[in-house]
């Protein structure tokens, strides 16, 4: 049996990704404390039986968890970074195949979500350029009410939060749209192309986009890091992460970076107009300034000179990348619920920031932002969130990522297959 196989809980349908109709059934709740809200098999004679961290309410995905999607951020960290030959690297090799098993499994079960919703699609040019466009005005996710909070109550601190939620969830657009590219076509490779130069500032650092979003993280003084954000903004990293990196997904990845443009500019504007009257500078909300406006003639390029061609080539594709714009969409809609609830609960502790925020930013010392914010969201937390804390110092976050590496190796799961 594969180390990462747990066999199909009794009297249940299969719960491999591929497989699963999502949830098994006969699942037995525990609670358990620590670390890694980890999957547990407990094998019985013949029978396996699946033990999984499960509330009331909460779906029992073994992938949509705290403890999965650490892993699966740490992962990604790793392997993406640039390094060395180094002599164990058949070790390396055989825990990166376990872990892409692992990451096909969430997309498969992120693709069951909405596949459904993709192929009703249509698969004609003009039809489905329409659908995809339809899906400002009402996909999944839109015109969530924390965007016109962000820009007309939130506090400084809650803003704070808000974006070093986003920060580190962020996967890197530019990266993404780099490895999407491999292969494309001709005229989708020039769209994402251009896209791509214009991350790049035109050649110039000052203009180039992840910076100026790095700016921002020193101006806010916020630290975004896996071990504080929660599960949901990760596994919206890691999904667009899995969609760009896997060739198979690459048409979901076309779809997801678009429908991304597609969406961006609206609540790109209500951050910046929160950053505004917060009293930020104009160089200072610069990249939400941007992007609420660059990205409308992004949307109208990629669509164009992107999508269509590709759909004209193969309609098939029309699918995948509905697919991948809505598994975009319902990641960030689990994002926004997730950071909607506590937000909110914290207005009453709202203080008057217009005018201070300038004294208030010298101010900041890390960790000192949001002990209500933080209590909130700790007694109203799913044990996947628990692990959320800000008052852990640098030394206790870097043992919670050396022991998160160790969960993730430890991470029972349901074999993918
Ligand atoms: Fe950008
Ligand atoms: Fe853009």
């Amino acid at each position: 049996m594969h180390r990462i196989a747990v066999k199909p809980i009794t009297g249940c349908t299969p719960t491999g990704a591929a497989s699963m109709p999502h949830r098994p059934v006969n699942t037995t709740s525990v609670i358990t404390r620590g670390l890694a809200a980890r999957t547990a098999a407990q094998v019985r004679g013949d029978e396996a039986v699946a033990t999984r961290i499960i509330d009331a309410g909460i779906p029992a995905s073994q992938f949509l968890t705290d403890s999965f999607q650490r892993g699966l951020a740490h992962w990604n960290r790793e392997r993406l970074e640039p390094g060395f030959p180094v002599a164990d690297w058949q070790r390396t090799l055989d825990r990166d195949v376990r872990m892409q098993r692992l990451e096909g499994g969430f997309l498969e079960e992120l693709r069951e979500e909405v596949a459904e919703e993709a192929a009703a699609a249509p698969t004609d040019v003009e039809g489905f350029i329409a659908w995809f466009e339809e899906l400002k005005a009402s996909g999944p996710g839109q015109h969530d009410a924390l965007f016109p909070w962000l820009a007309e109550q939130a506090n400084l601190d809650q803003l704070r939060w808000f974006f070093e939620q986003e920060a580190a969830g962020e996967a890197g657009f530019d990266d993404l749209v780099a490895m999407t590219q491999v292969k494309l076509p001709t005229l989708p490779k020039l769209e994402l192309a251009r896209n791509y130069w214009d991350e790049m500032g035109r050649g110039n650092a000052k203009g180039m986009h992840g910076p100026m979003l790095n700016a921002l993280v020193e101006t806010l003084a916020v630290n975004p890091v896996i071990e504080n954000t929660l599960w949901q903004s990760l596994a919206l990293a890691n999904a667009m992460t899995a969609m760009a990196t896997n060739r198979r997904y690459a048409w979901q990845s076309v779809g997801a970076l678009g429908v991304i443009e597609l969406t961006a500019p609206d609540r790109s504007a209500a951050t910046a107009k929160g950053l505004r009257r917060l009293g930020f500078s104009d160089k200072e909300r610069r990249y939400f300034d941007l992007h609420a406006v660059l990205d409308i003639k992004h949307s109208e390029d990629w669509n164009r000179e992107a999508i269509r061609p590709a759909v004209e080539e193969d309609p098939r594709r029309a699918t995948a990348m509905a697919e991948g714009a809505l598994i975009r969409l319902k990641c960030g809609e689990r994002c926004f619920e997730a950071y909607r609830a506590p937000a909110h609960q914290c207005g009453r502790h709202q203080r008057q920031a217009v005018g201070v925020a300038a004294q208030v930013r010298r101010r900041i010392r890390r960790f000192q932002i949001t002990p209500a914010l933080m209590r909130t969201l700790r007694s109203g937390l799913y044990e996947h969130q628990r692990r959320i804390d800000v008052n852990r110092d640098p030394a206790a976050l870097r043992l919670a990522e050396a022991e998160d590496r160790r969960a993730c190796d430890e991470l029972v799961l349901d074999d993918p297959e």
